[in-house]
């Protein structure tokens, strides 16, 4: 069996605080790989870690075979890993689409000089991107609303809005921090339902979640961080049954 993404003894401290310790997985090719743990527990960290937005202080992260620390966060991108963030990043002065359209304008070609004077080489391009955003939009079910302001669109709506961006660079893999946070019942059901056509599409996902019914409902595989150390990992019903497990979450509450 091989392995879309191959992480070993992934390490990073900020001061005194290990943030992520020693920590090694494997995640299968169109799979749901959840990563679940107390706040603090290094979740976005190890997301900041895969996606080059910090370098490690020590371990090593495969993808497709392929060495990914060191790299800065546009060649991650690259190789066709991309994500959301916990906190939204929305463009609210542009419009729905614009703002997908950013999730793929690192990845043009056309210099700056071709965009200053407009070139044929630019506009192509630009038409290039527009219809991959589009069809992100549309993937997410959110063509309609394509031309409207970003602040005239709901939260819920919002989030959706990132995972479109997440796709429009036609990603392997996609990193969803938190995606659920603040959305109602009907909303999360939906979000499950885009996850899961995600991996029908041959998307793989890593999952942060704070929200145990979906990520028990969803994942293939579950992570659990606590102060940065893995302390268990297995299938949703193992993970539930763990003692570790249940012992670390209700020692939070
Ligand atoms: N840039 C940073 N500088 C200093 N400390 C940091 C930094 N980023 C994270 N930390 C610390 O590292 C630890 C892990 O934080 P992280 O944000 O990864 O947790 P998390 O699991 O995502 O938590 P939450 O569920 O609240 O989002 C925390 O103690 C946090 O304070
Ligand atoms: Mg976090």
């Amino acid at each position: 069996m091989s392995y879309l993404l191959e992480v070993s003894g992934l390490e990073k401290a900020y001061g005194g605080v290990k943030a992520v310790n020693g920590v090694s997985f494997r995640v299968k090719e169109q799979t749901i790989f959840s990563v679940i743990g107390p706040n603090g527990a290094g979740k976005t960290t190890l997301f900041n870690l895969l996606t080059g937005i910090e370098r490690p202080d020590s371990g090593s992260i495969l993808f497709h075979e392929d060495q990914l620390v060191g790299l800065p966060p546009f060649k991650v991108a690259l190789k066709g890993i991309s994500r959301t963030f916990q906190n939204l990043q929305i463009f609210f002065n542009m419009s729905v689409v614009e703002n997908v359209m950013v999730g793929c304008h690192r990845l043009g070609n056309a210099s700056m000089l071709s965009a200053i004077f407009r070139l044929p080489s630019m506009l192509r391009e630009e038409r290039l991107i527009r219809h991959k955003a589009l069809k992100a939009l549309e993937f997410c079910g959110m063509s309609q609303m394509r031309d409207k302001p970003a602040d005239s669109l709901p939260y819920g709506q919002l989030k959706k809005l990132e995972i479109a961006r997440a796709l429009a660079s036609e990603p392997h893999l996609v990193l969803l921090d938190e995606p659920a946070a603040g959305l109602n019942d009907t909303e999360t059901v939906e979000l499950s339902e885009l996850i899961k056509k995600l991996v029908e599409n041959g998307i793989t996902v890593l999952l942060v979640e704070h929200n145990m019914g979906l990520v028990m409902d969803i994942s293939d595989e579950v992570l659990v961080l606590n102060y940065g150390e893995l302390l268990a990992m297995g299938t949703p019903s193992a993970i539930q049954k763990d003692p570790k497990v249940v012992a670390a979450y209700l020692g939070e509450e």
